[in-house]
């Protein structure tokens, strides 16, 4: 890697590491002693530094708060045996990054800044990155518009942060699901394939609703026909029917995600038919309903690999499958885990040792 940036480090003097308590830990709630700051100002970017974690003193009239060109990307570092710390294909969150950028009108990144900020402030950080089973250090990059003026337009300056936080996994069951036909994540022509806060913000309110009706997550649907499968909360959905694994093809309404990336490779790697396509509704209650579906699963850098116990929809409940039946996502993501964390030969050169 390229070590050109020029960073101005403020060491923390009042490191929280000592106090805190790594078992349990909740997902996205502790960060670490530093973070990795830049703005983009006068077309370029700059002010390059690791500060202490705190508060960015920001105007009230800053455009990303009232008009939302805010961009993230999460992604996560693992503790190797070695000792070495690895971050997980932060290659293709870079990319990404860059096209949710694109969509949202803001400048991109380039990779040194991306990049570089990243190794520093895990090397400022390195002791926060847990070394428990199933922990990790989740990065959160994020950009977002500080121009003070109320014009709607594309703001002119930026700030590009980087938080660090140690953290378990997001969810510890199998979920209930609601394949939710009123509400959409995302359209054509729309901002689904971008990592922008609003697409987060509008599924908040069909979250709430479906967590009354005792759900834990959504599974959405295109907006024209709801006949179609998009995603799963904050996460892609996968499913094995007829012993195939399918998920939704990636396009303008859905996250090209970085595990659904990596999980095709792996079942591709094992022999496992993977289509990439689109999903009915149909196919997948009738799966459900005659057996031939026998996995369900969310996928994503929080999520991980998170089984789905049953499906609600149109006001039937639909019991899958014991997770513990569930040989080809278990197997997959257990293979995952291990590259990861070291314990398998990395033989996609997924792991960039920082
Ligand atoms: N879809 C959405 C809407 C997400 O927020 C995420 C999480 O990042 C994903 C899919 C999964 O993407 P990845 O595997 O890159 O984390
Ligand atoms: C991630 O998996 O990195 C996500 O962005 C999901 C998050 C919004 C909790």
């Amino acid at each position: 890697m390229i070590d050109t940036l020029q960073i101005k480090i403020t060491k923390n003097s009042n490191s929280r590491l000592a106090e805190t308590e790594f078992k349990d830990i909740p997902f996205g709630k502790i960060f670490t002693d530093h973070m990795f700051v830049a703005d983009f100002e006068d077309g370029e970017w700059k002010n390059f530094e690791i500060l202490p974690y705190g508060p960015i003193p920001m105007s009230p009239a800053i455009s990303a708060l009232h008009y939302g060109q805010a961009i993230f990307e999460g992604m996560k570092a693992y503790r190797l045996p070695s000792g070495e710390i690895s971050i997980f294909r932060a290659d293709k969150n870079f990319e990404r990054f860059n096209i949710s950028a694109d969509r949202m009108a803001m400048p991109t990144i380039p990779e040194e800044i991306f990049m570089q900020g990243i190794a520093t402030l895990i090397n400022m950080d390195r002791d926060w990155v847990p070394t428990q089973e199933n922990y990790a250090l989740y990065l959160r990059p994020v950009m977002f518009a500080t121009d003070d003026s109320l014009g709607v337009r594309a703001s002119s300056n930026y700030k590009f942060v980087v938080l660090a936080s140690p953290t378990g996994p997001y969810y510890t069951k199998a979920l209930k699901v609601k394949i939710e036909t009123k509400y959409t994540r995302a359209n054509e022509g729309g901002v689904g394939y971008a990592k922008t806060a609003g697409n987060y913000a509008r599924s908040l309110y069909p979250f709430a609703q479906a967590q009354k009706e005792g759900f834990d997550q959504l599974i959405w649907t295109d907006s024209a026909t709801h006949s179609f499968v998009e995603e799963s909360g904050a996460a892609n959905v996968m499913f094995v029917l007829d012993g195939k694994l399918i998920t939704a093809a990636v396009g303008e309404t859905i996250l090209n995600g970085v595990t659904r990336d990596t999980i095709i490779a792996l079942a591709k790697d094992k022999g496992i038919t993977v289509e990439e396509r689109k999903v009915t509704v149909a196919e997948i209650i009738a799966g459900a309903k005659n057996g031939t579906l026998t996995e369900a699963f969310a996928v994503g850098t929080a999520a991980t690999v998170t089984q789905i116990g049953e499906i609600g929809y149109e006001g039937e409940l639909y019991q899958l499958s014991d997770s513990s039946t569930r040989t080809i996502s278990t197997g997959i993501a257990k293979e995952l885990n291990e590259i990861r964390n070291g314990l398998a030969a990395d033989k996609f050169g997924w792991n960039w040792i920082v």
